[in-house]
């Protein structure tokens, strides 16, 4: 089957996004990466239950942290954990992120991967203030150079630099063009930030996230060399006779 198709037959819930919360060890090492301190006015969108804000706050100080979600059940949780918590200068708001008042944000953690809303947040983004940071994971904002990068954590500040994909891969992969390594290294640095300890299941990951790299970089004109390179014909070789998925045909 071709790789969309077993995309398809995922949970819903677990491809849109939805359900997906960031470890505590990824809060950790964003905050660490942004320097965040007690002059950041923290926003995170998408906040689940909360515990990202509650470590900004708690950890890194800031001044205050907000956390907007539109699932009244995790923003209920959020709530209550942080009213049993001695901790102030947290509030969470259960509203649509298209809706929702940020433009006091110094930083924004936006982990979103509908097209659609990224490009309808765009526009509000564009209208922050000068050096408010967005932090995205795996990829920047479209059409956006980021300022700062620690694969998979992206920083795009206010006013946005335009760039081209191309551009954007090169800055993200500090390279002049991408081999089997570089695909490799960077899918499975994504796997380890936004996972848990399933070693198994990570492998798998990586593999998938590599591949797909490879195949873009390749379809953009920067994958190192002419021909597919070997260990990336064994993965496809292997994801096709041990689990039935196909990906060769990504490539143009
Ligand atoms: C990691 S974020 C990303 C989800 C997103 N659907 C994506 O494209 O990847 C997950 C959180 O965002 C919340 N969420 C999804 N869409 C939202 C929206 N339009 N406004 C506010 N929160 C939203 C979900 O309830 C969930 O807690």
């Amino acid at each position: 089957m071709k790789i969309e198709e077993y995309i398809k037959s995922l949970p819903d819930n677990i491809i849109s996004g939805d359900d997906v919360q960031l470890p505590e060890h990824s809060f950790r090492n964003i905050f660490e990466f942004l320097e965040l301190d007690e002059n950041d006015i923290f926003y995170h969108l998408g906040c689940g239950d909360g515990k990202g804000i509650f470590i900004a706050r708690n950890e890194f100080h800031v001044k205050k942290a907000v956390g907007i979600d539109n699932d009244t059940k995790k923003i209920q949780q959020a709530n209550d954990y942080g009213k049993k918590i001695k901790l102030d200068r947290w509030e969470f708001f259960c509203e649509d992120i298209l809706t929702a008042k940020m433009d006091d944000a110094t930083v924004i953690l936006f982990w979103f991967t509908d097209n659609d809303l990224i490009e309808n947040m765009m526009k509000k983004f564009k209208d922050l203030p000068d050096g408010c940071r967005i932090i995205t994971l795996w990829g920047p904002l479209p059409q956006c150079l980021p300022s700062k990068v620690e694969f998979p954590y992206i920083v795009n500040q206010v006013p946005f630099k335009t760039a081209n994909l191309k551009e954007q891969l090169l800055e993200i992969f500090d390279a002049k063009c991408i081999d089997f390594v570089n695909a490799w290294e960077y899918a499975e640095r994504y796997t380890k930030a936004i996972s848990s300890s399933d070693i198994e299941n990570n492998r798998f990951l990586t593999i998938l996230q590599s591949l797909v790299i490879w195949i873009n970089a390749k379809n953009l004109g920067i994958a190192c060399g002419n021909e597919i390179p070997i260990p990336i014909k064994n993965y496809m070789g292997i994801l096709k006779t041990f689990f039935n998925i196909e990906v060769e045909h990504l490539l143009k």
